[in-house]
Formats: structure tokens, C-alpha cells, sequence
């Protein structure tokens, strides 16, 4: 169990991560979501161990990073942002070499490195230089380097960035495989990777959690709104947007696009959680014999939607 307690840290007058408190029982895979800036790294850095915090602590099972910073750096797997690992190193001799700083004992060694190999895929790359292999391919010994000591707990800064789609997926569920097993944190500004891979997500913005939860939760709970797409069918050249405002628990209208041409409004309608106006909307829709619907679906608020309106910085996260 990982517990963060009033974790905050300064660079200068910069407060890099703010008063962050939060709590992760064992395994399954957790996901740090935040803007360039936002704080995760230094986040990350003070829970390995890398960095000590300007004030609270943390604690891993019972050890806290002051007093056990050498029994928790072996419960804990890290993959720094950019993984910069010895690009003059062959995959084998490093795999060797981190095997030998992680103390593990000799007669298990041998065993250890090919595991590794095996699992993190490396089988066609063992005898190249480091720095000879693609993005991909790096990361990939990057978590082997993460993983040799068995660690219970596996923290990755952003594991895929600046990886191509195919390695972007494979990296992905090479972490859900580890998932099963271990408790693993994944610092990410895409939110489609925390979509993906992540039961649970902590969204900090400026150095300060603006959310913790499931994705179900935020998606569901976060607000209390419904919303529905239309896309309806004119054959009057007329701003129907405006008719639906008169509609009693219609709460805002969003223009997604309008056709010239064929005379197709798309939109969405947000209505209250609390009255379903669905019947209202399809009889109202109905009586006006100009228009024809080409859709109807009720939407929920994709996490993005949230994120944006949680994170002022919103409009800069990739949507990859
Ligand atoms: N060594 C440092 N000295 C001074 N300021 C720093 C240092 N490291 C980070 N910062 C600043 O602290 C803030 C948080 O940085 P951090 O790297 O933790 O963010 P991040 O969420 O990991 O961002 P990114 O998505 O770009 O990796 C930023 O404003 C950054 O400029
Ligand atoms: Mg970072």
C-alpha cells in the first residue's frame, strides 16, 4: 500500500506539487494524468526516492522515504521520464549490469535476465547497442531495467511517449500484463492512454489533485448532466437551434455543425440528470413537420469534456 501524506515541494518560489495527499492499495493500475507542468515527475522523483520533498512524506507499507529510502527503492520499479538508460551498453550486458546494482543473487541471475528478455519481448535485440534501437525498443529495456528485482510496486513516467501507434500499443499491454500482478503508477498527459490502461485516475493541475477516482466515476458522477446528439434534417433554411431553448430541463445547447447545403444541424443538448426529457424532445421534434431526425443518442460527458474543465491548461493535452 502506497500512502502519500501532504506531499509539497519548491524549486525556488515554484511550488511544483502542492499539499497532494492520496492512497493506493495493492495492484492493478493507477494513473497520474496532468498538463505539461502539472507536477508528476517531481511527484514521482520524491516517491522513488530521488528527490526529497520540501515537506510531508511518503509511505510504502509501513516504511517512509526518510527513514527506509533503501528498503523502498527495492520494493519499487521506476521508469524515469525519457528513460536515460547507457545508450553504449549491449541490452544483454546491461540487463547484466543493473542485475548486479540490484543485488540480485548470483545463482539467480542468469534466470532473471532471461525472464526479463522473455517478457519485455527483447529475444531479437539481446546483442545491439542500446543506443542502436528504436524509441520502442529502449522503453521496453527501460521496464526489463525496472523489473529485474521483482519489485512490487512499478512507477512509469509517461512509459509512451514519443513511441509510434504499434509501439504505443504493445508497450500498453505489456503494463496491463504487469497490472495483474503489481500496483503500477502511470504518469501520462494523454488521455486516452489512462482511458486505455487505468482503473483508477488522480488528475492534478498545478500541483494539486483536482480529482481522484475510477473512470466510471468521473465519467458518471462528476456531473450531473445527460446530454443528447442530434443531428437533424430542415427543409427550410431556418436556425432551429434557438426552439429548443423553450423546453423545459433543456439546460444548454452546444452547435456542432451546420450544412448549408442539405440543411443538417448537428448538436448536442445538455439536460438535467434529475428529468428525462427524452420524450418531450422526440414529440416536440415530431410536430414540426419540416424537420426530419437523422439521429438521435444520448452521450455521456467523454473524460476529456471533464479533464478540460478540471484542468484550466486542458487545451494543450493530446488526445493521441
Ligand atoms: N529541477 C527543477 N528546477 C526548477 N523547476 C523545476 C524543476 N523540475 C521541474 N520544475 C518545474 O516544476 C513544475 C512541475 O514540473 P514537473 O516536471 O514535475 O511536471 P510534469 O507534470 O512532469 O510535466 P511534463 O508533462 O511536462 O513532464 C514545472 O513548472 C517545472 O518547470
Ligand atoms: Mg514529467
Amino acid at each position: 500500500m502506497i500512502k502519500v501524506q501532504n506531499l509539497t515541494k519548491d524549486y525556488g518560489h515554484l511550488r511544483a506539487v502542492d499539499n497532494i495527499s492520496f492512497t493506493i492499495p495493492k495492484s492493478g493500475i493507477i494513473g497520474i494524468l496532468g498538463p505539461n507542468g502539472a507536477g508528476k515527475t517531481t511527484t514521482l522523483k520524491m516517491m522513488t526516492c530521488f528527490m526529497p520533498p520540501t515537506e510531508g512524506t511518503v509511505f510504502i507499507d509501513e516504511k517512509n522515504i526518510y527513514q527506509n529510502s533503501v528498503e523502498i527503492r527495492k520494493m519499487i520499479g521506476y521508469l524515469p521520464e525519457g528513460c536515460p538508460i547507457y545508450t553504449e551498453m549491449n541490452v544483454v550486458d546491461f540487463l547484466y549490469f543493473i542485475a548486479e546494482l540490484r543485488d540480485i543473487p548470483k545463482d539467480s541471475v542468469n534466470r532473471r535476465v532471461k525472464e526479463m528478455i522473455d517478457s519485455c519481448g527483447l529475444e531479437e535485440v539481446v546483442g545491439k547497442e542500446i543506443g542502436e534501437l528504436s524509441k520502442g525498443y529502449r522503453q521496453r529495456v527501460g521496464l526489463a531495467a525496472a523489473l529485474i528485482h521483482d519489485p512490487e510496486i512499478l512507477i512509469l513516467d509517461e512509459p509512451t511517449s514519443g513511441l509510434d501507434p504499434n509501439q504505443i500499443a504493445e508497450i500498453r499491454s505489456l503494463i496491463k500484463q504487469l497490472g495483474k500482478e503489481k500496483t503500477v503508477l502511470v504518469s501520462t498527459h494523454i488521455l486516452s492512454e489512462v482511458e486505455a490502461i487505468c482503473e483508477r485516475v488522480i488528475i492534478i493541475d498545478r500541483g494539486k489533485i483536482v480529482a481522484d477516482a475510477s473512470l466510471e466515476e468521473i465519467q458518471s458522477s462528476f456531473h450531473n448532466q445527460n446530454r443528447i446528439y442530434f443531428e437533424i434534417q430542415s427543409k427550410k433554411d431556418a436556425d432551429i437551434l434557438p426552439e429548443f431553448e423553450a423546453i423545459k430541463g433543456v439546460e444548454s445547447l452546444q452547435l456542432f455543425s451546420k450544412h448549408e447545403e442539405d440543411m443538417i444541424t448537428k448538436f448536442f443538448i445538455n439536460y438535467s440528470k434529475d428529468m428525462d426529457i427524452r420524450p418531450e424532445l422526440y414529440n416536440f421534434i415530431k410536430k414540426n413537420k419540416d424537420w426530419t431526425i437523422l439521429e438521435m443518442r444520448t452521450e455521456q460527458h467523454s473524460l476529456e469534456d471533464i479533464f478540460r474543465q478540471l484542468t484550466e491548461k486542458g487545451e494543450e493535452v493530446a488526445h493521441a
